[in-house]
């Protein structure tokens, strides 16, 4: 055979292949598949066999140069990561991933899908925080990220997203200031339930400076929360001002509680019904809404834990076994708010929880926050890795 015939042949050789070849989005796809576990085998359509993903479960493709458009793959109980060859996915328009089991982080790389118009990542196990370059998706309307673990300070970037029309962040263990300024000013308490640690005009809770102060006096109308808890400070503060503004505060918030008993009763319940339970000392908060207890009997039986019911102590804190009345039964986690690094332990404790050894290992449901302690609920699974785990022999050396 002469050579021009050989390369003739290598020439249609190769064009077939490539006609029946995966496109570059779906070879994306695979690998997204694979730093997932699908125990339910809901993605057995996902195969390298075919010649595009556009058929395959939850894709949806751009008609004409049938890129990847959609992923809709909500409640499916997809377990492991997403992996940061999401970022490849370049004309992406809707993420929606939400109420499944994924842990690890958010990839900086889903900045990179500049087209994304809708990201839906509710009620799953994901941490670290929210990617710094996130306002690179000018195009963001939609972002849902409640009911995780994440932490973290809410970036600035956000507020350049000039089209975003819903924000949610709440059930997150996200903390400082809420910057006020853009598409952030737009969207108030309802996007921030239930974070451990945030403050900001959004949420009429000033921020207090390192001194102790707040760096945005209480408006009258504030809640509970935005009364200072140490007046004796702002007076030995030598703040005159201050004091009277705490005081006319204090005497409305005094008014108000005598004269609308009522409707304070009536707000509450509306409040535990969302699942916050919301008082000035105990605030319990349930992710995913599938602890099927109410609050009331969850405080109870977090109140009547003692030394009997205790499993286990050492690494970050004391570990009790709690049963519920329908004897449901959850491991508990105690930090003291004594020791005098227990912010720094409950980092690490949500460290250590998102970490992938600990992928599928054990669920955070729910944290309450006592006046001495913070109190993390997880599920009980009665094995050795997972003891290992609540006693934090387990350390951060992973
Ligand atoms: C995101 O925006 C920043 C500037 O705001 C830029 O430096 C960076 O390259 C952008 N990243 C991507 C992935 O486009
Ligand atoms: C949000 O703030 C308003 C007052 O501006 C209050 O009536 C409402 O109860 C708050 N909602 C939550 C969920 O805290
Ligand atoms: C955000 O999510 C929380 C909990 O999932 C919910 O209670 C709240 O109503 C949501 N906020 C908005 C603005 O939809
Ligand atoms: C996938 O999830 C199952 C059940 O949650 C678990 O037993 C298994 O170890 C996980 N596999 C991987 C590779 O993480």
């Amino acid at each position: 055979m002469s050579t021009p015939t050989n390369l003739f042949w290598i020439c249609v050789f190769s064009a077939l292949l490539q006609s029946l070849a995966l496109t570059q989005d779906g070879l994306t796809l695979l690998e997204l598949k694979h730093s997932l576990n699908d125990t339910k085998n809901g993605l057995s359509d996902w195969v390298i066999s075919d010649e595009n993903p556009c058929q395959w479960t939850g894709i949806t493709c751009h008609q004409g140069d049938q890129r990847v458009q959609e992923i809709n793959l909500p409640y499916m109980e997809l377990g492991g990561g997403i992996s940061p060859s999401i970022g490849k996915l370049s004309r992406l328009q809707r993420l929606a991933l939400h109420q499944n089991r994924l842990h690890g982080l958010i990839p900086n790389d889903i900045s990179k899908c500049v087209e994304l118009r809708a990201v839906y990542l509710r009620a799953n196990y994901l941490q670290g925080g929210i990617p710094s370059n996130i306002g690179n998706l000018t195009l963001l309307n939609i972002l849902d990220l409640s009911s995780n673990t994440l932490t973290g300070a809410i970036p600035a970037s956000l507020g350049h997203l000039i089209h975003l029309k819903y924000l949610n962040l709440s059930t997150n263990f996200f903390s400082g200031e809420i910057p006020n300024f853009g598409a952030l000013s737009r969207f108030k308490n309802d996007s921030y339930i239930g974070n451990l640690d945030l403050c900001g005009q959004q949420i009429h809770k000033p921020c207090k400076t390192s001194l102790g102060f707040p760096a945005v006096l209480p408006h009258a109308e504030s809640d509970e929360a935005a009364v200072p808890k140490h007046s004796p400070r702002y007076l030995k503060g030598g703040l005159i001002g201050g004091a009277l503004v705490l005081a006319v505060v204090l005497i409305v918030f005094l008014f108000v509680y005598t004269f609308s008993k009522k409707e304070r009763a009536a707000k509450k319940y509306v409040v535990v019904k969302k699942q916050v339970h919301q008082e000035t000392s105990t605030q319990l908060i349930t992710f995913h809404g599938d602890l099927p207890y109410p609050s009331s009997e969850i405080i109870e039986k977090l109140e009547s834990l003692d030394d009997e019911h205790v499993v286990g102590a050492g690494g970050f804190g004391t570990v009790y076994r709690m049963v519920m009345n329908d004897c449901g039964t959850f491991a508990v986690k105690r930090i003291d708010r004594s020791r005098e690094s227990q912010d720094q332990a409950f980092e690490q404790e949500l460290e250590v929880l998102g970490s992938v050894k600990h992928i599928n290992l054990v669920n955070l449901r729910g944290y309450c926050r006592f006046p001495d302690s913070k109190l993390l609920i997880y599920d009980y699974v009665a094995n050795g890795s997972l003891e290992n785990f609540l006693h934090g022999r387990v350390q951060l050396s992973l």
